[in-house]
């Protein structure tokens, strides 16, 4: 393997080892399904007697590790998901990179980990990219998923705080999470997140524990569930892979951002494009009743869910108790695919960046 030493502007010291081969020539760029193709490198940096060190991009791969490493055990496990976007003119623009950052702080604090400073987060992206900069696709609707995630990496079966962690940036190549209008379930029974609980953390353990009723509701034909809050089922919250947004009378609705409910970035992105288009925006309580009897009514024009790798997917069809709930054809759902373009123009460059949300590498 070639090794070298790449300063990332002033600061930082990266180890770069290289890939022997890359493994680009085998892959089809036509069939990416979402996390399965990874690039050639990854990004690696650990944490130790108080301090992150150790910093290098290397060939994807294996990490050895103990079995006894409390990220296994006890679940200190956080993670983000973020783009980069091959723009118009070949350049590459991660989308909005300081948000994840910041909510990847936020996660760390709530799970007793610590803190990464943003020039090792955005060094560490830039680091990766520049050297697996063939892997961003370029194809419309497709970009280089960009995966931090930070685990525990203590030997030690004894319930306390990690002292060591393993920070990691995986990159996959990839097009839409989700193919088609979804089919969702409002989950009556099951909760994804209590108040004081770490629901606005994106931490494993709030994936783990929705994984058996998605599969419930997956034996009953649905693509994704809609969670409500944990006290009364009433409310709606988010989708577990995305925030959901409905369209009211013209405006747009979206559950407001709690402790049960992830500060989505892509949410954040499509209320401000929907401000600055003069569209009325409501965050607040949305009862499941106030969408179902809209949906029947005919005041629900659209629900979508919204998501970095969701992006903007339309929500077909609810089903409640058994009953199923139709949304208007997508095809003519003006407001949220109006939204969808201009976020996409300005993700691969095609109008201008006036919020500055693309990072240029
Ligand atoms: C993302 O949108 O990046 C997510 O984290 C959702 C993922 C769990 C599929």
């Amino acid at each position: 393997m070639q090794q070298s030493t790449t300063k990332m502007n002033e600061a930082l010291d990266i180890k770069v080892t290289k890939a022997q081969e890359s493994r680009l020539t085998g892959t089809d760029f036509s069939q990416l399904p979402f996390g399965k193709v990874f690039s050639d490198h990854m990004f690696i940096a650990e944490y130790d007697n108080e301090k992150w060190g150790n910093l290098q991009v290397l060939p994807f791969g294996p990490i050895p590790m103990s079995p006894a490493i409390s990220a296994l055990h006890y679940g200190q496990a956080i993670f983000e998901g973020m783009k980069a976007y091959r723009q118009e003119n070949g350049k590459i623009g991660v989308f909005r990179g300081n948000k994840n950052h910041e909510r990847f702080n936020r996660s760390a604090a709530r799970m007793s980990m610590p803190s990464i400073s943003s020039d090792i987060f955005m060094q560490g992206i830039a680091a990766l990219i520049e050297i697996d900069e063939k892997w961003v696709p370029s194809q419309d609707g497709y970009s280089l998923y960009i995966r931090p995630v930070m685990f525990a990496t203590d030997p030690y079966l004894g319930v306390r705080p990690s002292d060591k962690y393993t920070f990691a940036l995986l990159t996959t190549p990839t097009g839409p999470y989700y193919s088609k209008a979804l089919k969702v379930k409002i989950e009556t029974e099951f909760t994804r997140a209590d108040e004081g609980g770490v629901g606005f953390a994106k931490t494993a353990g709030n994936y783990a524990r929705s994984l058996y009723p998605f599969a419930e509701a997956q034996k009953e034909g649905y693509d994704q569930l809609i969670w409500t809050d944990a006290v009364s089922h009433e409310y709606i919250e988010e989708a577990g892979t995305a925030n959901l947004i409905f369209v009211i009378e013209g405006k747009l609705i979206t559950p407001s951002v709690r402790s049960t409910v992830l500060d989505g970035v892509t949410r954040d992105t499509i209320i401000t494009l929907a401000k600055k288009a003069g569209i009325e925006v409501e965050e607040r309580r949305v009862s499941v009743k106030e969408i179902l009897d809209g949906i029947e009514s005919g005041s629900v024009t659209d629900a979508f869910a919204a998501g970095t790798a969701a992006t903007v997917t339309p929500i077909g069809e609810i089903g409640y108790n058994g009953k199923i709930f139709t949304l208007p054809d997508p095809s003519t759902r003006t407001i949220s695919s109006g939204i969808a373009k201009t976020l996409n123009d300005i993700r691969y460059g095609l109008i201008p960046d006036e919020f500055g949300w693309n990072w240029i590498l």
